[in-house]
Order: C-alpha cells, then sequence, then structure tokens
C-alpha cells in the first residue's frame, strides 16, 4: 500500500509505523521519540529487542540534541565530511531517546540520510525517526517500494522514493571507540574515514574475511525461511565448469559470465563492474529466489570474483550465502 507524504506524516505523529525511502534501502519508520511507535517496529519486522535502531535525522542540530553531552569531535569531523550520506555514528545516548530505541544500551546510532524524499519527511514530522532497513528480520534488504509490499503483504505503508541509487547499508561507524571502529561495513569505506579524522580506523565486522568457499545455510537458521528460500552457494568462476556438469536441471545460475548447456531461464546475469553491481544485488538476489521458487529448487549458485568487489559488497553477499544478514 502506496501512501503519500501527508499519509506518511500523519502515521508518524500517531504512532503508526511507515516504510519509507533513503539513498541506501527502505527503512521502517517511526518517531524515535515515541516508545509504542518504536516498538511496532521490531514486532513488525520480528526484530529481537536488544538489536537496536539506527534514528534518523533530517539536520545535525537534531543529531545533536539525541546525544548525551556535548556532541563529539569525531562526530562532528564524519558529519561535516559524510552527511547526508550511508554514515551512520554511534555516539553517547541522550535522555531523549527512549530504551526501546537501542535495545537499553548507552550509545545511540544517528544517520542524515542522502534522499530528498527521507528529509522532506523527517524535517516535516519534526521528530527523529527509526529506520532499520523495511525486511523481516534475516531477510533481503528492500530497495524498491515493491520488495517492501512483497515482504509484508501490503500490511505495511510505504513511502515510494523510486529505486535505491546507493542499493547497501550505510557504514556503521562507533565513533567513540578508540580506535574508531567500523561495526558494520558500508559504502564508505575505512580509508575515506581514516582520512576524515586523520587517525585510523579499524574495521570490526567480524565478516570482512573473504571466503570463496561454497557456505551453506546453518540448519537451525534456514528453519526460519519461507520454503521457497534458496540457499546460495559461492563459488569463484573455475568452478562453473563442474556445476554445470552436476547441473541437477533446477539449478539457478547466478554470473556474470557466459553460461552455456543449461537451460537460459535458469541463468540471471550479473554485470561484472562492481558499481553496477552494487544498487542492483539486492534485487538481483530477490528475483534469483523467485526463479529458485519458480523452479522447485532450493538451490542458487553464484560465480563471481569476489576479491575484485569493494569490502562492503563482497561482505553482504558472503553473509546472503551463509544466511545472516
Ligand atoms: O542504510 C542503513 O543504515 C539503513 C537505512 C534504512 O538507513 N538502515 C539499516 O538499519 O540498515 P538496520 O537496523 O537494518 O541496521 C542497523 C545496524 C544493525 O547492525 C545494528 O546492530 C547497528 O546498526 N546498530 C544500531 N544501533 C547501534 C548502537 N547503538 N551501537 C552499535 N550498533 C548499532
Ligand atoms: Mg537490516
Amino acid at each position: 500500500m502506496r501512501v503519500t507524504i501527508e499519509q506518511a506524516l500523519e502515521l508518524i505523529w500517531s504512532g503508526g509505523v511507515v516504510a519509507f525511502p533513503t539513498e541506501t534501502v527502505y527503512g521502517l519508520g517511526a518517531s524515535a521519540l515515541d516508545a509504542g511507535a518504536v516498538a511496532k517496529v521490531f514486532d513488525i519486522k520480528g526484530r529481537p529487542n536488544h538489536n537496536p535502531l539506527i534514528v534518523h535525522v533530517s539536520s545535525v542540530e537534531m543529531a545533536r540534541s539525541l546525544v548525551a553531552g556535548a556532541w563529539p569531535d569525531r562526530a562532528h569531523l564524519l558529519a561535516a565530511t559524510f552527511w547526508p550520506g550511508p554514515l551512520t555514528l554511534v555516539v553517547p545516548k541522550g535522555p531523549m531517546i527512549p530504551g526501546v530505541v537501542t535495545g537499553d544500551g548507552h550509545t545511540v546510532a544517528v544517520r542524515m540520510p542522502d534522499h530528498p524524499v527521507a528529509l522532506d519527511l523527517i524535517d516535516r514530522a519534526g521528530t527523529p525517526v527509526v529506520g532499520p532497513s523495511a525486511n523481516p528480520s534475516t531477510r533481503i534488504s528492500p530497495t524498491r517500494a515493491e520488495h517492501v509490499e512483497q515482504d509484508y503483504n501490503e500490511a505495511v505503508p510505504v513511502l515510494d522514493g523510486g529505486p535505491c541509487a546507493r542499493g547497501i547499508e550505510s557504514t556503521v561507524i562507533d565513533a567513540t571507540a578508540e580506535p574508531p571502529r567500523i561495526l558494520r561495513a558500508g559504502v564508505v569505506g575505512a580509508p575515506e574515514l581514516t582520512k576524515a579524522l586523520s587517525t585510523e580506523v579499524l574495521l570490526d565486522t567480524g565478516t570482512s574475511t573473504p571466503t570463496t568457499k561454497p557456505a551453506r545455510s546453518p540448519g537451525t537458521q534456514s528453519t526460519h525461511y519461507a520454503p521457497t528460500r534458496a540457499v546460495l552457494h559461492l563459488h569463484d568462476h573455475a568452478a562453473l565448469d563442474r556445476v554445470i556438469e552436476e547441473d541437477s536441471g533446477s539449478t539457478i545460475y547466478l554470473t556474470d559470465r557466459v553460461v552455456s548447456g543449461v537451460d537460459a531461464n535458469r541463468v540471471l546475469t550479473l554485470p561484472s563492474d562492481a558499481g553496477e553491481l552494487e544498487p542492483m544485488w539486492y534485487d538481483t538476489l530477490r528475483r534469483a529466489d523467485e526463479l529458485a521458487g519458480a523452479h522447485h529448487t532450493g538451490e542458487i549458485h553464484l560465480f563471481i570474483d569476489l576479491e575484485a568487489l569493494p569490502p562492503h559488497v563482497r561482505d553482504r553477499i558472503v553473509r546472503a550465502a551463509s544466511m545472516v544478514h
């Protein structure tokens, strides 16, 4: 169900939930100052309540009002360099933010998105807006309004802002840590952050080590997925011939190479350019999943040169293959 900005504002003001566009992915929005509304976001998403939410702001001033004490110097530098943009700052949490937002933690994650519709919504709402990615917990992040509609069977109202230009979630940096640490790899990389802060920034995401080994879904987690949800197997290009030899007649192929010897309708082509792949990765993964459902298979085989991709894209692909999002 699509809504106008006026309807979205009414929802925010009345303690409701509305999905909204950002430059990275769609967020599940609610007033960050309304504990009841925030609880609904956790509920709709099926998110464990100890996993904190990002608070979206439309100005640095609004961000400053959310922290405890003074706005940290590093937050000042990073906001001046990267906002509005795909960088989320973890800073000390002020009393204005209800504990439910941060999983009762003492820090709050803040971001000013680079999307005119999101900025207009937050600005006119006059309140900061929580926004976890608008997918059910552990599923693929939405980069189009229709993804949100599909994921929630139209039950969540969506403010449509078109396809997300970046397509991968923001970088999350703990600006209070010494040295500052990247908690989630994203569009803004460690070298740019290191340069902006004139101090070395560590990548601490736990999944930054690339792997080309085929990863299988851990049994217990796979049971949380819908029956048509497929397992993504990662390979380098050298494995293509072997997998084709073992083709089951329903295997789905995802690759930037030419695949011959299997039905063309089981092959989804990826751009070989990383910059082109990035905004379409999640949409392509959804299409591969649908294709797997249509062919009654649980197997998607992805052939890609992981080393050639930027760390944040590699991170999302490896996570998709291990079904941890
Ligand atoms: O690009 C994005 O960041 C999107 C758009 C909608 O802005 N939002 C998003 O939210 O990806 P979510 O909730 O799916 O991911 C937020 C990440 C989670 O890994 C969460 O654990 C982490 O940020 N996070 C949030 N608050 C935190 C805090 N206070 N300390 C450490 N990590 C935090
Ligand atoms: Mg998410």
